[in-house]
């Protein structure tokens, strides 16, 4: 595109072929954004699809579906939705988005880890399909985070995931750099000026409003509340030590924060205003425990909530204290699957159950490999509380919710090696209204 702003017409529509218009109008297209427009549409009816397009001269884009979601007052009904995370492009073709599409959801959670920060090879990694020289070197400016975006979004299974469904997002490490914390990272030290080219790419490729934070509440009539965690941004530097570290003290503290308290605040003041019967929180990285190594130790993976204990605490206390009618938290980063009773206190492993917690394995990121079952399988005997684990399988979870119970079933592809790998249901859990911690159905 030249260095000029362009005008962009857009549209929506009650049906796809654009023979009812309800809003239309037109938007700058700025070269300072990538020529990204983001669009925000008021005043259209609750509790139905829609569909939208946009034009520039004589293009016109493909068609998007989106929705509404119920009037506020609205209780009952139904709201199913997919969670995902972690699509390394070089690690495999995303055939999970393509079951996806052909699905009938209201909603997709994306979790983070979008993109990864990587150089890309030659050979597209696991897909083998060439890439161009640009792109061989892991991104440090802007014009090549937006590469990098660009690449991931040639997908056209991920394409037809977006233009299906409405989504919520949000991110992880692997938008900016590995495990950071803030603005700080275990080997890079200060990343303040790569996380700002990261971000506003960011913010420039994924479907989020022209003004907000990263953190945002959804509310599903009377149904449910989902609130989406931006847990990277404004976390402490784990206390303890980056990653696989021992506990200590200082992960106590109480200025430790995971959300920063500005968040921590927005989050619990609406624990205490909802009238959801479910309250789902979406967290990019996991919040049950898994300890390493039993009785011996207490060996624990630092960038998850393990070390941030006294920031989980809080959470854990402000859903018992607000009277929050079921929590559940939907989780990404692992590259595995975890289905975790949360206790409100994991020093105190008799505590009560207080939440329910389904991590969601990776789209695409480790490939066919096996190499978390072997790492952490053998752990998960030391946590009782880990109702189920799988390491090794790639796909998402797909949750529908109700009045009287959440189902999740683990959706996963036989490979990522193929764009039309089969999908299967490996297993399906239920959570009952009012009984905190998943079954397997
Ligand atoms: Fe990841």
């Amino acid at each position: 595109m030249p260095r000029v702003k362009v005008p962009v017409e857009w549209q929506v529509a009650t049906d796809e072929r654009f023979r009812r218009i309800v809003a239309h109008g037109s938007a700058w297209a700025l070269p300072e954004l990538a020529h990204s427009v983001h669009v925000e549409v008021n005043g259209l009816a609750p509790d139905r699809e829609w569909f939208y397009r946009f034009r520039y001269r004589n293009d016109i884009s493909p068609v998007g579906r989106t929705r509404t979601t119920p009037a506020l007052y609205k209780s009952g009904g139904a709201l199913a939705f997919a969670f995902a995370s972690c699509q390394d492009w070089a690690s495999g073709y995303y055939p999970s988005y393509r079951h996806m599409a052909d699905d009938d959801l209201d909603l997709v959670v994306h979790l983070g880890d979008y993109v990864y920060e990587g150089g890309i090879p030659a050979d597209g990694g696991y897909r083998k399909t060439s890439t161009p020289d640009v792109l061989r070197k892991a991104p440090q400016d802007l014009e090549r985070w937006r590469m990098q975006y660009a690449l991931f979004k040639s997908d056209l299974d991920l394409q037809a995931a977006h233009a299906r469904f409405p989504w919520l997002v949000t991110w992880d490490d692997h938008e900016v750099k590995n495990d950071y914390a803030g603005t700080q990272q275990e080997h890079a030290g200060d990343i303040t000026e790569l996380r700002a080219a990261a971000y506003q790419a960011w913010y420039e490729h994924q479907p989020v409003r022209l003004r907000s934070h990263i953190y945002r509440r959804m509310r599903w009539g009377r149904l449910a509340q989902l609130d989406i965690l931006d847990g990277r941004q404004y976390r402490s530097v784990p206390p303890c030590g980056w990653g696989e570290a021992d506990a200590c003290t200082g992960g106590y503290a109480p200025d430790v924060t995971m959300l920063g308290f500005p968040q921590e605040k927005w989050l619990f003041d609406g624990f205490a205003a909802s009238a959801a019967r479910w309250n789902i929180v979406g967290s990019n990285v996991m919040v049950g425990r898994l300890d390493h190594d039993g009785a011996s130790g207490n060996r624990l993976w630092h960038d998850a909530w393990d070390g941030y204990p006294a920031a989980r605490k809080r959470l854990t206390d402000a859903w018992v204290n607000h009277r929050v009618s079921n929590p559940v938290v939907v989780t990404g980063d692992w590259h595995s699957t975890f289905v975790n009773d949360i206790h409100r206190d994991f020093d105190r492993p008799g505590s009560p159950v207080v939440a329910t917690e389904f991590v969601g394995t990776s789209i695409s990121s480790n490939g066919d490999g096996e190499v978390y079952g072997p790492y952490y399988g053998p752990m998960i005997k030391y946590n009782p509380h880990i109702k189920f684990f799988d390491g090794d399988r790639r796909g998402y979870f797909r949750c529908t919710v109700r009045n009287d119970q959440m189902t999740a079933d683990l959706q996963i592809v036989s490979t990522v090696s193929r764009r039309d790998a089969p999908e299967s249901t490996f297993a399906s859990f239920v959570v009952e209204s009012g009984k905190p911690g998943a079954v397997k159905a």
